[in-house]
């Protein structure tokens, strides 16, 4: 298993180019089985999960062809309706064929997600969105089993009790699509990965109005193939921020959508970062050394996103003073608060929020990465840290960040892959 070494000290300087959106790029990969003809995918990353991704794809009989950056998703063939367990286990993110499965296939068998690292994670949402447009869900043996003798449109909340959820609303948008009649679905998620899914499916041929919490769906025929660019990944894009303001540093992110970041830059500019639009991204760069402790909650966009947590816990532990991070999103997403630990970091868990006691400096010390965000976590940590850090179980980042350790060396960090 690899692992990543990382000589901390060096302020990060430079311009780094931010990938297209993992989270956006699966479920738009999922809604290419829509259509009657192919579906150009561009800025997709060059990620693990899009590998997963892929095989999915080809599992229930569409083609894919990778070319760089770009997919070609051919679904004519598209007509297999079961994603099984091997699969499933291996990315959660699988479950996106449903949607799609029940909408063109009339049916789908697609295996339970299991247990996760970051948490209990239901998908009842998925399975209320299903029923609420007419399909007969059952679940047994591990597998959800869907039948669809003809979804119409209706009138339904997607409200969770930690608020919406992206995957219950990619979902029943994909199922929706093709459905008979409107459908008015409140309590969904507005994450911009959301949204483009709801660009692409209009492209397609759909036809939905997304608004706040609302999206409103009228069921067309078929849907076509088109030529669409995955959005920029702010988490990708937040974690290098995290990596400059950790670091001290002042890095240029090109391809870097601001407006999709609002609750991250707030946050930076209140703790004493400056981070401005630079012409095609934006700049983050630490002035002074004076940085403010402050206090995160999580929230569903537009709050400040659990995918950046990890990340801005280990940035907090350098900056003097007490902060809070509370998550709401998954209470037990804090494995990395351990390993954090181990590297000097003073930070206490009551139920669901650190109280981040802020340190003059990390020591270098081997670690160990539980989950993909976790593990950026700890490479920033190791970024500002004394000495040589080790982590192990790096594969989790190769699931969500494409060439981190390029890019990372790009801005002058000290950091290798070893075998
Ligand atoms: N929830 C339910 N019932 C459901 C589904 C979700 O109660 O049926 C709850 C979850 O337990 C959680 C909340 O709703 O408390 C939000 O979960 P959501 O469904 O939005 O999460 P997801 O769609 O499974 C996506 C991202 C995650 C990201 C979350 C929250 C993808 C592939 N994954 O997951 O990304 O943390 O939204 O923003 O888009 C990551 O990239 O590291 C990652 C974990």
């Amino acid at each position: 298993m690899d692992s990543l070494i990382v000589e901390g000290g060096a302020p990060l300087r430079g311009a780094v180019e931010i990938s297209g959106a993992k989270n956006a790029a699966l479920p738009l990969m999922a809604a290419s089985l829509l259509a009657y003809s192919p579906v150009t995918l561009h800025n997709v990353p060059s990620l693990m999960d899009v590998d997963t991704m892929m095989l999915v794809l080809h599992t229930v009989g569409a083609d894919v062809i990778r070319k760089g950056n770009t997919l070609v998703i051919d679904p004519s063939n598209f007509n297999i309706p079961e994603a099984p367990y091997n699969l499933v286990r291996k990315m959660r993110a699988s479950i996106y064929v449903l949607g799609p499965m029940v909408a063109r296939l009339k049916k789908a068998k697609v295996s339970m997600p299991g247990g996760c690292v970051i948490g209990r994670r239901p998908i009842d949402l998925h399975l209320r969105g299903m029923e609420s447009l007419g399909a007969v869900v059952d679940v047994s043996h591990g597998y959800i089993v869907v039948d669809n003798p003809g979804l119409k449109g209706a009138r339904f909340s997607l409200e969770g009790p930690n608020g919406s959820s992206v995957g219950a609303t990619c979902n029943t948008l994909m199922a929706a699509v093709l459905g008979e009649g409107k459908s008015v679905i409140h309590g969904v998620a507005r994450e911009p990965e959301v949204r483009d899914l709801v660009d692409l499916l209009n492209e397609m041929g759909a036809r939905i109005e997304a608004q706040d919490s609302t999206i409103t769906v009228e069921g067309v025929r078929e849907l076509h193939g088109v030529e669409h660019s995955i959005i920029p990944d702010r988490i990708e894009a937040g974690t290098y921020m995290a990596a400059a303001a950790i670091t001290r540093g002042d890095v240029i992110l090109k391809n870097c959508h601001l407006p999709h970041m609002e609750a991250v830059v707030g946050k930076l500019r209140e703790i004493g970062l400056e981070v401005e639009p630079v012409v095609g991204g934006a700049r983050c760069r630490c002035n002074n050394g004076l940085l403010k402790p402050t206090n995160i909650r999580t929230l569903p966009y537009p709050g400040f996103p659990t995918d950046l947590q990890a990340q801005f816990t280990a940035f907090l532990s350098l900056i003097e003073g007490n902060s809070t991070v509370t998550e709401t999103i998954y209470p037990e997403r804090f494995m990395h608060i351990a390993e954090l630990a181990r590297m000097g970091a003073e930070i206490s868990l009551f139920s669901a929020t650190a109280t981040v006691c802020g340190v003059k400096n990390l020591s270098a010390a081997p670690v160990m990465a539980t989950d993909l965000r976790a593990s950026a976590a700890l490479i920033l940590a190791a970024l500002a840290a004394t000495g040589k850090t080790e982590i192990l179980r790096v594969y989790h980042i190769d699931r969500g960040y494409e060439h981190i350790e390029k890019k990372l060396a790009g801005l002058g960090a000290r950091i290798h892959r070893e075998g």
